[in-house]
């Protein structure tokens, strides 16, 4: 196991302080966060799976813009923004569907192929200037990583080896331990929608630390119970948390899970890992299933979290009852969920101007914080008051 730079213990006498309380509830802040974070960087947008024929298609908001995806002709994941190219009709208003052969925009019928082409529209014959591919719809890149599909709304977008697998390396110590669980050959065994009232780096920075875990996680801390010491998993590169001697595997009462993945390491066995991809994903890793989060922040006050709990496809196909594992994380959510919605309408509080405090062994927080703010930039109406 590698340490980060600093021990806990060289820590105890520098309490650091987190953003100030308006840098969750300014709605400034929060556009300057789509347009810096969101619409800049790489996105975990859909499961891969989901679309699961040509034409299935799924729509997502990504900071400011609604992103379509599907699947083309050749079953080709696309994207595009959810624009018709005629007056800026919303192409696809449901969240999600399946088309036979083309997108029609509902407004005037101007109607697109799977690939974005604009192949038909009333009329058309007499308007010989417009160029079917140039009045398309407007593409959007994407990379499938995973068994995910994400997007990048970016022109120039940043490089996905770097910023998302190799974060996800870098957390983990090397490039090789995730591709061990075969995430992308697994299936879909349980999905659970969550909508959260607070702001989505309220939901990061509890996700990031453990101070909590003791006070409002009493069934993780008994399969974890290093966890009950308040130490962050994640403050540690390459480390997972032990499984309690006693707990036979990852569930909500200890009972045993299912088999363990055929390629992880010996190490990698009895071990939970826990992973932040920037800016809106978190990674869960033990030996018989993974759990993704995929946030969507919709106002400064408003997150949607998508959560799948992924299995062997065998455990998915036999029937065999995941409720026991589902059940842990489900409720580390909502305990988790619950504790941001409780924090959040403080954040406008006079008490709270100049922020909390980060205890000793949260500067892997510090370290979001300075992420954040060294990428957006502070609209100067909501510099702190
Ligand atoms: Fe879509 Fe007119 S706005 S066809
Ligand atoms: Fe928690």
């Amino acid at each position: 196991m590698t340490m980060a730079p600093e021990s806990p213990a060289a820590t105890t006498s520098s309490l650091l302080a987190t953003l100030p309380g308006h840098w969750y509830t300014a709605p400034g802040i929060f556009r300057q966060e789509q347009e810096h974070l969101f619409e800049a960087m790489w996105f975990c947008a859909v499961r891969g799976a989901d679309l699961d024929r040509p034409g299935a298609f799924r729509t997502v908001r990504i900071g400011r813009e609604s992103v379509l995806i599907t699947r083309n002709r050749r079953g080709e994941p696309r994207a595009f923004l959810n624009v018709c190219r005629h007056r800026g009709a919303r192409l696809c208003t449901e969240e999600s569907g399946t088309v036979r052969r083309s997108l029609q925009c509902p407004y005037h019928a101007w109607t697109y192929d799977l690939d974005g082409r604009l192949t038909a529209a009333p009329n058309l014959q007499r308007m010989p200037d417009i160029d079917r591919v140039e009045r398309g719809l407007v593409p959007v890149r994407l990379r499938e990583w995973l068994g995910y599909v994400w997007v990048c709304l970016a022109e120039d977008p940043p490089s996905f080896e770097e910023t998302v697998i190799g974060a996800v390396a870098e957390r983990l110590g090397d490039a090789e331990s995730v591709e061990r669980y075969d995430v992308a050959g697994l299936a879909l065994g349980r999905r659970i929608s969550y909508d959260v009232r607070a702001n989505w780096k309220l939901i990061v920075e509890n996700f990031m630390e453990c101070y909590h875990c003791a006070t409002i996680h009493p069934e993780l801390t008994e399969v974890l119970p290093e966890f009950a010491d308040g130490l962050a998993a994640q403050y540690f590169v390459g480390h997972g948390a032990e499984f309690a001697e006693e707990a036979q595997g990852f569930t909500v009462d200890g009972s045993e899970g299912f088999g363990r993945f055929a390629g992880i390491a010996e190490e990698q066995d009895r071990r939970y890992y826990a992973i932040t991809v920037r800016p809106q994903v978190f990674l869960n890793l033990v030996p018989d299933h993974v759990i993704i989060h995929r946030m969507f922040p919709l106002a400064p006050d408003h997150t949607l979290v998508e959560c799948d709990w992924l299995y062997a496809p065998e455990v998915v196909a036999s029937d065999r009852d995941v409720s026991k594992s589902v059940e842990l994380f489900h409720r580390v959510n909502a305990q988790d969920f619950d504790a941001c919605e409780r924090t959040q309408p403080a954040m406008d509080s006079r008490a709270y101007r100049a922020g909390g405090v980060l205890v000793p062994s949260e500067h892997h927080i510090g370290a979001f914080h300075r992420w954040v703010t060294d990428h957006v930039p502070t609209p100067e109406a909501e510099e702190c008051p």
